[in-house]
């Protein structure tokens, strides 16, 4: 059983599809995109690949599609120029032709690393997200957004290049560790706090099923989280508006990144995203545009799904507000040397915040660093 989500994007529109025993299916349902030969080269990582690789080759080879294998390194280092450099050289050295398709077969790294591949190698070769993460799933895999880091910062060098198809399949998950399933959570709860209070009012109740594995909880989660996404970016593809909610507690977030160097074996993006959501709305409280009860809520919510709504609860500290401040005026939102901010005016009520006082973000930091 699968649900169908439609990314409405006219010529690039495509589908997720969001269930069970998809990856036993990935053939039957890949080929119908294949145009030439049928042939796909898959690019992973070799978590996934021995973990679950058995299951797509299998499905591969019954749909006659041959395929290619080219394994990267797990991790946040993959996204570099130089993988970047090794992965299109293989795909070249492989002979890829516009007829084939890339497979993305990972996490969120693998995907935004194979999808800028895909999508400059040969101007232009189609891919496939399979994510092997709740995150992946619930975000990187949808909407198009593909990058590689630079010394300047995060996803810095990359392009918008849409999948053909998403196959996220909800069985995959069962392998992931706790931390990994608690990652993705918070992605899932930022969809209610941005648009939704009855989806968070539902996270909120159900988190902790939700990180323990519980199905029929993480396919509700999983679906719901993609139909709001597929819905945001088929507004705004290239982030020129509403697309730039998903950024909630990103800048915040970010800037504890930043202090650990993106050191993920430090401090996960989800738990960075997760504390800078519950700061986003302190913030708002701070401005008197939101109810205390609210941020109070959301503090409760993420502490049920194990992830951290203090800076005092990140891994990676002890941290400064000099430091914090410095990182987030470099945002990719920032404009004419002013902070943006998603902030809001209640749980499901987000919205773009252009011109953030500077000093008000100072003293906000200086006070929510020694709760
Ligand atoms: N992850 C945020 C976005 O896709 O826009």
């Amino acid at each position: 059983m699968s649900a169908t989500v439609r990314v409405e994007l006219g010529q690039r529109a495509y589908d997720v599809l969001v269930g069970q025993g998809l990856l036993a299916r990935a053939g039957e349902l890949i080929s119908p995109l294949l145009t030439g030969r049928k042939r796909v080269v898959i690019v992973t990582d070799r978590t996934p690949w021995a973990l679950h690789g058995g299951v797509l080759t299998a499905s591969l080879e019954k749909s006659a599609i041959a395929y290619d294998v080219i394994e990267i390194e797990p991790g946040e280092a993959s996204k570099s120029f130089i993988s970047f450099q090794r992965v299109t050289e293989a795909l070249l050295a492989l002979t890829i032709e516009r007829g084939d398709l890339v497979i993305a077969f990972g996490g969120g790294v693998t995907g935004d690393l194979a999808g800028f591949a895909a999508g400059v190698t040969k101007r232009g070769i189609d891919f496939v997200q399979i994510p092997t993460t709740l995150l992946a799933q619930v975000d990187s895999s949808v909407g198009g957004k593909t990058a590689i880091n630079a010394s300047a910062g995060k996803n810095l060098v990359g392009l918008f290049w849409q999948p053909r198809l998403v196959l996220a399949d909800l069985d995959v998950l069962a392998t992931l560790p706790r931390r990994d399933m608690a990652v993705g959570w918070a992605e899932v709860v930022k969809i209610g706090l941005i648009q939704d209070r009855d989806f968070f009012d539902w996270c909120a109740a159900n988190g902790a099923a939700a990180i323990s594995g519980d199905t029929s909880i993480l396919s509700h989660a999983v679906k719901a989280a993609v139909q709001a996404k597929a819905n945001i970016v088929a507004q705004d593809e290239r982030e020129g508006g509403v697309r730039a909610l998903l950024n909630l507690g990103h800048t915040f977030g970010h800037a504890f990144e930043a202090c650990v160097g993106f050191d993920e074996s430090v401090l996960r993006h989800g738990e960075a995203v997760a504390c800078g959501m519950a700061m986003a709305h302190r913030f708002s409280v701070a401005q008197g545009l939101c109810d205390k009860e609210d941020a109070r809520q959301v503090e409760d919510a993420l502490d049920a799904a194990g992830l951290p709504a203090f800076p005092s609860d990140l891994p990676g500290g002890p941290w400064t507000s000099a430091a914090l401040f410095e990182a987030m005026s470099h945002d990719k939102k920032n404009e004419d040397g002013n902070l943006t901010l998603i902030i809001t005016r209640g749980i499901g009520e987000a919205f773009v915040q252009k011109r953030v006082d500077a000093a008000a973000v100072r003293a906000f930091l200086d006070e929510d660093l020694n709760r």
